[in-house]
């Protein structure tokens, strides 16, 4: 008789650390899931601020408007955003919706050789910005965006592949 009951305690016991696990599994996988999210989210919204500073700079200058006391602080805030790429893909998340190629991990050198490429050019920028030379300015603007796309032709999908358009989404 006491032998069953403790032969029951044990295997509720047992039933109930499974559960537990079982639970705390699951929301790891979550934590891990919802953290995924993040990141891609997280890079994703980075390269808008630095697409949108890039655009201000480039419509200051297209359309001559008398802002120029503004392309300092937008060349200063692309520089520091520049400074945050290499943090932003930190974390491996090829899956989902994203752009990102595995490349940038798999040849993470090249990867890191890039972003290095555009904190370079976005400091020059930042030093052409403050000298008020508008061609210097367009021969820095043009330099930088080949670093933009020196980095976008091998580590994020083409446009064709973008999730955008599997998904049905933007563009
Ligand atoms: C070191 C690499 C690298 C550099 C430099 C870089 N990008 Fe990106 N960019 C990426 C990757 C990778 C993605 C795809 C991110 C994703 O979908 O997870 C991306 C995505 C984007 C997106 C789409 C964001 C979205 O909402 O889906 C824009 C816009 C963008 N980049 C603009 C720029 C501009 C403008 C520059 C230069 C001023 C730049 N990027 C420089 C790697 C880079």
């Amino acid at each position: 008789m006491h032998s069953i009951r403790i032969a029951l305690t044990t295997g509720i016991a047992a039933a109930l650390l499974v559960t537990a696990i079982g639970v705390a599994g699951a929301a790891s996988a979550q934590d891990a899931a919802k953290a995924d999210e993040g990141a891609i989210k997280y890079r994703q919204s980075l390269m808008e601020s630095v697409g949108g500073d890039m655009a201000s700079i480039s419509n200051i200058m297209k359309y001559g408007l008398p802002l120029t006391g503004n392309l300092v602080v937008h060349a200063e805030s692309l520089a520091a955003h520049a400074k945050l790429v290499s943090t932003a893909f930190e974390r491996k998340v090829t899956a989902g919706q994203t752009d990102a190629e595995p490349a940038i991990w798999a040849k993470a050198d090249e990867f890191k050789e890039k972003t290095k490429a555009f904190e370079t050019e976005t400091a020059k920028l930042v030093e052409v910005a403050k000298t008020s030379d508008p061609a210097a300015l367009g021969v820095q603007m043009k330099a930088t965006g080949k670093a933009c796309g020196g980095c976008h032709d091998n580590f994020r999908k083409p446009k064709e592949e973008s999730f955008k358009r599997k998904g049905g989404g933007g563009e």
